[in-house]
């Protein structure tokens, strides 16, 4: 598919983040126009004034629907023609501790009713495009991260529900898998975790690089790393097979991941409560 990036208005959400931020710079690259949301205006600004392009700044919440009102009416007034579902938060710990509804109205729930808003601006142009951005996790249930990966396994059924039921329109809907990525998303258990597990843990730049290979291919679902995607394919077909490999994981999973974080991962944007001791988590791939 042949993308004519000067002519492309991109809104990416979380662009103040570790992925979002090298997405944007990735398209200013490109040439697109950007439109670039968050809550933290100075990186939100910071960023803005490393590209070399055209960036609009909109700070909001996306989980309120005075935020999305906001992204809706900026994204009317620039014509926007590719949208990025990607910001997120994660929460590392027992079921019991998990902050249920912050983390599946931002992940989850705050991405659809977007999308939902932006879909007519969207058709105006005559070829747009919506990306969300999953995770590794959204194929394979991890323990310890059960909230995330029912927002992240939601968004991908989500996705490829809109695939089929917009096939025939001029919009194209995209997901993207992306496996542990270095940003502080993940606070210093995940990456203490990550080590012990001998994870592969990707630059943001590869997730930027893949995203835009993504739209330029024009692929509907595109999970970073051939050792994920496999894992996820078994898990598919054979489940029991990864319950097994999981299983003999543990006790790492449970060293890392019940101490409690000395570093502020992102994880604190929706996971208030302190992490007790006992149970189980890992993470192989967010
Ligand atoms: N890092 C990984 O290992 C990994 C792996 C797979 C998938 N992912 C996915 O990649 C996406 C980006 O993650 P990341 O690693 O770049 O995380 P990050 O650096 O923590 O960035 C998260 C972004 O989400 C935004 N955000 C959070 N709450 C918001 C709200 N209520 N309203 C508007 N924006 C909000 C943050 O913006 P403000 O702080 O400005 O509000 C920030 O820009 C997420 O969907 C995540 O699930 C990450």
């Amino acid at each position: 598919m042949n993308i004519q990036w000067q002519q492309q208005v991109v809104l990416i959400t979380g662009a103040s983040g570790g992925i979002g931020s090298a997405i944007a710079k990735a398209l200013d690259k490109k040439g697109a126009r950007l439109i670039l949301a968050g809550r933290n205006e100075i990186k939100l600004n910071q960023l803005a004034n490393s590209l070399s392009g055209e960036a609009i700044v909109v700070t909001s919440d996306i989980t309120t629907p005075q935020g999305r009102e906001t992204l809706y009416r900026a994204c009317e007034g620039a014509s926007v023609s590719i949208l990025i579902n990607n910001a997120g938060s994660t929460h590392v710990g027992q079921f019991n501790t998990a902050p249920i509804e912050a983390l599946v109205n931002l992940n989850l729930t705050a991405p659809m009713l977007l999308t939902q808003r932006l879909i007519p601006l969207l058709a105006r142009r005559s070829h747009a495009h919506v990306v969300n951005v999953g995770s590794a996790f959204g194929s394979i249930g991890f323990a310890a991260h059960s909230t995330y990966c029912a927002t992240k396994f939601a968004l991908r059924g989500w996705t490829e529900s809109l695939q089929r039921e917009y096939h025939n329109s001029t919009i194209d809907f995209h997901y993207l898998a992306p496996r542990a990525t270095d940003t502080t998303l993940n606070d210093d258990r995940v990456v203490a975790l990550n080590n012990a597990l001998g994870n592969h843990v990707d630059h943001v730049d590869v997730v930027a690089k893949h995203l835009i290979n993504q739209l330029e291919k024009g692929k509907p679902r595109v999970a970073i790393g051939f050792a994920e995607r496999l894992f996820a394919k078994i898990n598919g077909l054979f489940p029991s097979i990864v319950d097994r490999a999981l299983a003999k994981k543990l006790p790492i999973i449970e060293k890392h991941a019940y101490s409690a974080p000395s570093t502020e991962g992102a994880s604190s944007t929706c996971n208030s409560q302190p992490l007790s001791a006992a149970s189980a988590l890992s993470n192989t791939s967010r």
